[in-house]
């Protein structure tokens, strides 16, 4: 099967069996510039709410420029990878200044926090630029149905892939050609269990003839998984409680959190009540709770301490009430629910 047939039966495919979403058939740079920030950690299914809210509340790139950071990392709260949203705010400024969105792929690919797929993504899909994108349903979708079994976390993988995958671009219809390729390897040749039965390109699939489509796409170094134990104190002060930003240089930047100690092991009880225990009364609230990110598995355990006297701890000392103007993690606003029910 040369390129071009392959190519076209994905557009065929993609006709028929392409997702309807909010964001398609625009050719705003900015809806699909955030649209496609946000997919690139979160399902569509997932996204779709987040996506809408965001653009409801940061309508075009001067609005989301004017706004505070903080307001932006509450918008994206839940979503992970904050530093996405603090760079998407960033390059937003950086458009302002630049009069406006570019409208080539350098120009694109200047802006903080754009990589070479979100470039690639912006050109074809706002301009009509013949760019191909390459993602992990890319890699997938071209590993299996040309057999290629190169490292894609390598160099020499991720020229091989990126000049394959420009081969096969439909150059008059890039914007459905990138989504179809997208779209096919979300929902059909998917990491685990694919439908091959269903696939149109069953016939030539290299990956299905030699029984190897779960072992395809190939990585070099699958990362090791870190273990983290976080102790969180949730600190009860006539009303108040405080809380603290998180700083450079680890996950959660820029978002707030209730005082914590990491350890190289879970911290026994004793240990939390000499840390704290002398400013009031503790008590266990969750153990072992636990969440997990892309290379970290997070341990989390709750105190509660009800206050005799302020610790002299930095932060935030805010009303209890008020706890929710502030853009916490995840797992943070899962304990935090812990604590509400206690009124
Ligand atoms: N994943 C990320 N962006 C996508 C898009 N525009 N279409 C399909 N899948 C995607």
């Amino acid at each position: 099967m040369n390129a071009s047939d392959f190519s076209l039966t994905l557009l065929a495919w993609y006709a028929e069996n392409g997702r309807a979403l909010p964001w398609r058939g625009t050719h705003d740079a900015y809806r699909v510039w955030v649209s496609e920030v946000i997919l690139q950690q979160t399902r569509v299914a997932q996204g779709y709410d987040y996506f809408l809210r965001f653009m409801q509340r940061f309508p075009t790139v001067e609005a989301l420029a004017k706004a505070e950071e903080d307001e932006v990392l509450r918008e994206w709260q839940g979503l992970g990878y904050y530093s996405r949203a603090r760079n998407l705010h960033a390059a937003a400024r950086q458009v302002m200044e630049m009069g406006g969105f570019p409208t080539n792929y350098e120009g694109i690919r200047s802006l903080k926090g754009v990589g070479d797929y979100t470039a690639a993504a912006i050109a074809s899909l706002a301009y009509g630029l013949p760019r191909a994108v390459v993602d992990g349903n890319v890699y997938r979708v071209l590993a299996r149905h040309f057999g290629i079994d190169t490292p894609i976390d390598t160099t020499e993988g991720k020229r091989l892939f990126a000049a394959l995958a420009q081969d096969l671009l439909v150059a008059e219809r890039p914007a459905d050609y990138n989504q179809a390729i997208m779209d096919f390897g979300a929902i059909l040749c998917t990491p685990k269990s694919p439908q091959c039965i269903q696939c149109p390109l069953l016939e030539t699939c290299q990956a299905r003839r030699v029984g190897r489509v779960e072992a395809l796409p190939v990585k070099q170094h699958e990362k090791r998984v870190r273990d983290r134990y976080f102790t969180y104190i949730y600190i009860r002060c006539a009303g108040e409680t405080l809380f603290q930003r998180r700083g450079e240089g680890d996950i959660w930047q820029g978002l707030y959190q209730m005082p914590m100690k990491e350890t190289e092991q879970a911290m026994s009880p004793s240990e939390v009540e000499a840390w704290l225990g002398k400013y009031g009364h503790l008590e266990q609230l969750r153990l072992g709770v636990l969440h997990q990110l892309t290379h970290q598995r997070l341990h989390a355990d709750l105190y509660l301490l009800t206050c005799t006297q302020r610790p002299p701890l930095d932060g935030l000392w805010i009303k209890e009430s008020e706890r929710d103007r502030y853009a916490v993690p995840r797992l943070v606003d899962g304990l935090l629910a812990e604590v509400t029910y206690l009124g």
